[in-house]
């Protein structure tokens, strides 16, 4: 069931905006924590949107809610774009992620309680089975889609989660050049595939 799989990036949320808000001292782990928040919140929002809202905006009466969400999304959106490019060291920055922390929570709240609802009562059962089976491999896609912009952080195989990076030599396959992944795999080319 979709609503289902969607909680599953709303607890990560959650407790990803959490730890950031309470982030001190240590900018290295809090740069980590922004980049596994970040990534989330626009893998979560891209199949969400593409899963959920697509639908809905289909529906006469699901037209206002799926347009107040997306409205929402724009503005998490925004602060993350204040968030990468200010100072991680300046008292300002934790200020502008409570700020997102507040935005998020509010969102998923309202998500929860309010959209998942009209949706459940707008959406045939074999569709909301169908959306969140496609929901799932989106938002994994996503996360390794937007994950591969950082060096920090990266998608984990076994849970499809956004992970703090390991270094370069523990996973020569996902980043760097394919001859340097060929090489750490004792191989002299790098492995062709079609
Ligand atoms: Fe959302
Ligand atoms: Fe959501």
């Amino acid at each position: 069931m979709i609503f289902d799989a969607i909680r599953e990036s709303h607890d990560l949320q959650r407790d990803l905006c959490r730890k950031l808000a309470a982030s001190r001292g240590n900018m290295a782990a809090r740069e980590i924590l922004f980049l596994q928040l970040k990534v989330e919140l626009m893998a979560h929002a891209a199949a969400e949107e593409r899963f959920l809202y697509a639908s809905l905006l289909m529906e006469d009466s699901g037209l206002d809610a799926s347009r107040h969400a997306l409205h929402e999304h724009h503005e998490v959106d925004e602060l993350l774009d204040d968030l990468s490019s200010q100072d991680k060291k300046r008292d300002g920055w934790i200020a502008t992620a409570k700020q997102l922390s507040f935005k998020v929570r509010h969102h998923l709240k309202e998500e929860e309680s309010k959209f998942f609802q009209l949706a459940g009562r707008l959406l045939p059962e074999a569709k909301k089975e169908q959306l969140g089976r496609k929901y799932a491999k989106e938002i994994v896609r996503m996360r390794v889609h937007y994950a591969a912009e950082y060096k920090l952080v990266a998608v984990s195989g076994a849970s499809g989660q956004v992970k703090p990076a390991k270094p370069a030599f523990d996973k020569p396959a996902t980043r760097g050049s394919a001859s340097a992944g060929a090489q750490l795999r004792g191989k002299s080319k790098p492995r062709r595939t079609r």
